[in-house]
């Protein structure tokens, strides 16, 4: 299982999608925060997610999640699946991209890479335990990120 990349570049330049559900019943979002690296001697992704995102409820209730990373030509179409919700509006069926259903959890045809994740621990990040303008800077008056640690458990690409 290899995945050779940019770590610096990968979210925060190109963008992803984190996907949770099953082919039936799923939701996806286009994440720019994550990190990629190794705890309990696993591979692991980890990605953060603003409890208000209707994505959250599906990681809240899928055991596995997928990241996903795409061309630079579904750059648009990220940004859309980035400023919608799901919970208002059939966003992925208009965002044009086919669903592919994995036995775990759900990605997208057109994906480059595909990080198949098991989640192994979640905590929310608490405002007390950061530094002050931060704290200022995306928290308040908003939702905070629940920081969500998966085992990558398959790359598809
Ligand atoms: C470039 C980009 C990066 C984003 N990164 C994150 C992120 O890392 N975490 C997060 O909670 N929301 C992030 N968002 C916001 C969600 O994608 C957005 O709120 C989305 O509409 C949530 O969809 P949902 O309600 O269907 O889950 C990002 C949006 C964009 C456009």
């Amino acid at each position: 299982m290899t995945f050779e990349t940019d770590i610096f570049q990968q979210f925060d330049k190109q963008w992803a999608l984190l996907t949770a559900g099953t082919a039936e019943d799923f939701n996806t979002m286009t994440i720019s925060w994550g990190g990629m690296g190794t705890l309990w001697h696993k591979p692991v992704v980890t990605v953060y997610v603003r409890d208000s995102r209707y994505t959250y409820e599906y990681m809240e209730n899928n055991e596995y999640f997928t990241v996903s990373f795409y061309p630079q030509a579904y750059k648009k179409t990220l940004g859309v699946l980035g400023t919608k919700s799901g919970r208002e509006m059939d966003k992925i069926h208009d965002s044009g991209l086919t669903p592919k259903g994995l036995p775990q959890s759900v990605t997208f045809e057109e994906a480059e890479v595909t990080l198949v994740c098991r989640k192994l621990f979640q905590q929310e990040l608490e405002v007390d335990h950061m530094p002050e303008d931060v704290a200022k800077a995306f928290y308040e008056g908003m939702a905070p990120h629940v920081m969500v640690i998966g085992e990558v458990v398959e790359v598809i690409q």
